[in-house]
C-alpha cells in the first residue's frame, strides 16, 4: 500500500568493511537497507588499502538495492526528501583534478605505514603545538601523514602534485564528488567532523590552519594540493545531488564522519552525553558543548556536529581494533565463520584464564598512542584454550574503553553516569556485561542500533526540514533499550585492569631491533 504522506531520508553509510544505504522514516526507523562488503587490501604487514572506485560502486549498488526494497514495499521515491552521507574517517584518497581519477588506492585509517613520518613530524620544531591547534596528537592515524606518504613514495602522485593538479580528500569528499558525476569542481567539500581528522584544520575556527600547513609542509608545499572547502554538516546546496542511478537528481544535504554521526544518532546533543561505538574500531565520543577541550590525557578533540551557528565539540577516545579483532579470529585463525560464534566460544570459559590480548594490530591508539606497539598475548599456559583467546579479544576493547573513560573524566572534570553503546560488537551480551563490569557505570544499548546511519539521516533531515530541532527527535529510538550493570566490585575491577596496563607497557617496540 503506498503511503504518500510519509516522508523519508536516505543515508549512505560508508564504513571500513562495508557500504550500506538505509532509508529512515520520520520516526527514525529504517524501512529499507542494502549492504555490500568490499575488498580489504593488505599489501604489506601494517598496510591497509581500499580501491576508491570500488567504494563508489558499492555505494551505488547499495542505493539501487535499498530502493528496490523500498518500492517493493509500496513506497514512492518522491517521498525521500534528502540524502545524508556518513563515512569512515581519515581514510585518504588522492586524485587528478583534470581527470577525476584516483591516483592510488585509498590509505585506510588503520594503516601504520606512516609511523616513520609521524616520528619525523614529532622531531620537527613546534611539534608540541600541534595538539592545541588541530586537536589531534601526531600519529599514523590522521589523513595528513597518509597524504605525505603518498607524495613521498608514489611517483604518479608527485607528478600530478608538481603539475598543480593533485586533489586530496577523505571519503566524504570523494563520495560527494564522485556521486555528483566526478567533475563538478563546485562539489569538492568536506564537513568539519571529517576535516577535524586530517590535522589540516584549526579546531577552533574550522578553517584550514596556516600553522598546520606550514608545519606539515617540511618536504612538500601542501598549499599546492587542492583541498576541499569545509562546509556545514547540514547544508541544502553544498553537497550537490546524485548524478545517476535510481535517485538521480536527489539532493545530498548532510554529512558527518561516522563517529560523530553515531553520537547524533544516539541523540547526544547535550554537553555531557557520550556514546561508544564498537565497529571495526571502537570510538568513545563525549559531547563537551560549544568549546573545544584540549586533552592532557591522550584523547582527541573533534567536531561532534556543525548544524547551525555554533559547532559542537567532543572529546574522543579512539581504539583501532574492535570488530576487526573478532574478524582476525575468524579470517586469520579460522575460529569460526560468524561473529556471534566468537561470543559463544568466549562463553565456554568462565573467565580469561589469565590471558591478556593486547590487540595492537595498528599500534595502540587512545589514550596510549604507542605507534610501535604490536599485537601481543600474555599469560599463555597449557590451560589456555580458544575460548580464552576469544574472551581476551573481546576484553581488549573493554579495557581500552575503561582507560579512555578514566582519561575523559580527568580531562572533563566530570564522571559519566551511563554510557550509550552501539555497533556490531555491542550485540554481544558478554562483551557489554564485561564493559559494565570494567567501567562500573550502566551500559545502555538501544534496540535499533543503526545509529551511525540515523545520524547522517538526521543531518540531512535538518537541512531539508524533515526535522526542525532536537526536541522533535525526543522520542526517536527510545523503546526497548537494554541496560547492563556491573556485577563485580572495585577490587576485582582494579585487579583486572592492572594486568591489562602491565601488558600494554610490555607490547612496545617489538620491531625496534630490526
Ligand atoms: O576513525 C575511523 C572510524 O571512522 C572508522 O569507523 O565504524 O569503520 O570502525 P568504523
Amino acid at each position: 500500500m503506498s503511503n504518500t504522506e510519509e516522508v523519508f531520508v536516505g543515508s549512505i553509510d560508508q564504513g571500513t568493511t562495508s557500504s550500506r544505504f538505509l532509508i529512515f522514516n520520520k520516526e527514525g526507523e529504517p524501512v529499507a537497507v542494502h549492504q555490500e562488503e568490499f575488498t580489504q587490501i593488505y599489501p604489506n604487514p601494517g598496510w591497509h588499502e581500499h580501491d576508491p572506485e570500488e567504494i563508489v560502486r558499492s555505494v551505488e549498488n547499495c542505493i539501487e538495492g535499498a530502493i528496490k526494497i523500498f518500492e517493493k514495499d509500496g513506497h514512492s521515491k518522491s517521498s525521500i526528501k534528502a540524502i545524508g552521507i556518513t563515512n569512515q574517517r581519515e581514510t585518504t584518497v588522492v586524485w587528478d583534478v583534470t581527470t577525476g581519477q584516483a591516483l592510488h588506492n585509498a590509505i585506510v585509517w588503520t594503516d601504520t605505514r606512516t609511523a616513520a613520518i609521524a616520528r619525523d613530524l614529532k622531531a620537527q620544531p613546534k611539534s608540541d603545538q600541534v595538539l592545541n591547534i588541530c586537536g589531534e596528537p601526531i600519529s599514523s592515524y590522521p589523513s595528513s601523514t597518509k597524504l605525505l606518504w603518498l607524495l613521498k613514495n608514489v611517483e604518479k602522485v608527485r607528478q600530478v602534485y608538481e603539475a598543480g593538479n593533485l586533489a586530496f580528500g577523505t571519503i566524504d569528499t570523494w563520495l560527494a564528488y564522485k556521486l555528483n558525476g566526478g567533475s563538478d569542481k563546485n562539489v569538492f567539500v568536506s564537513d568539519p567532523t571529517n576535516a577535524s581528522r586530517t590535522m589540516f584544520m584549526d579546531i577552533r575556527t574550522l578553517k584550514y590552519s596556516d600553522a598546520m600547513l606550514d608545519f606539515l609542509s617540511y618536504e612538500f608545499d601542501l598549499r599546492k594540493v587542492h583541498m576541499p572547502k569545509i562546509v556545514k554538516s547540514a547544508d541544502t546546496k553544498a553537497y550537490g545531488e546524485l548524478s545517476s542511478g535510481p535517485l538521480k537528481g536527489f539532493p545530498i544535504m548532510g554529512c558527518l564522519g561516522d563517529q560523530s554521526a553515531a553520537l547524533v544518532g544516539q541523540k547526544g546533543f547535550e554537553a555531557g552525553s557520550a556514546k561508544n561505538t564498537y565497529g571495526t574500531g571502537c570510538f568513545l565520543l563525549y559531547n563537551t558543548g560549544e568549546k573545544p577541550v584540549i586533552s592532557t590525557h591522550g584523547l582527541l578533540t573533534t567536531v561532534a556536529f556543525d548544524f547551525g551557528e555554533k559547532p559542537v565539540y567532543a572529546l574522543e577516545g579512539s581504539i583501532a581494533v574492535a570488530g576487526s579483532g573478532v574478524k582476525f579470529l575468524m579470517n586469520n585463525l579460522g575460529f569460526s565463520h560468524a561473529s556471534h560464534k566468537i561470543t559463544e566460544l568466549a562463553e565456554t570459559v568462565p573467565d580469561n584464564g589469565g590471558l591478556v590480548f593486547v590487540t595492537a594490530f595498528s599500534g595502540l591508539f587512545a589514550p596510549y598512542w604507542i605507534d610501535d606497539a604490536h599485537g601481543t598475548m600474555f599469560g599463555i599456559t597449557h590451560h589456555t584454550e580458544r575460548g580464552h583467546i576469544a574472551r581476551a579479544t573481546l576484553e581488549a576493547v573493554c579495557f581500552q574503553t575503561k582507560a579512555i573513560l578514566d582519561a575523559m573524566e580527568k580531562d572533563s572534570g566530570h564522571k559519566l553516569t551511563e554510557l550509550a553503546v552501539d555497533g556490531g560488537m555491542s550485540n554481544s551480551g558478554l562483551c557489554m556485561q564485561t564493559q559494565a563490569d570494567l567501567v562500573g557505570i550502566p551500559i545502555v544499548r538501544p534496540k535499533m542500533r543503526e545509529t551511525t546511519a540515523l545520524g547522517a539521516a538526521i543531518a540531512a533531515g535538518f537541512a531539508s526540514g524533515v526535522w526542525k530541532n532536537f526536541e522533535e527527535l525526543k522520542n526517536v529510538n527510545t523503546a526497548g533499550q537494554t541496560q547492563f550493570d556491573s556485577k563485580i566490585d572495585v577490587k576485582a575491577r582494579n585487579k583486572m585492569f592492572r594486568k591489562w596496563e602491565k601488558a600494554v607497557q610490555m607490547c612496545r617496540g617489538w620491531l625496534a631491533e630490526e
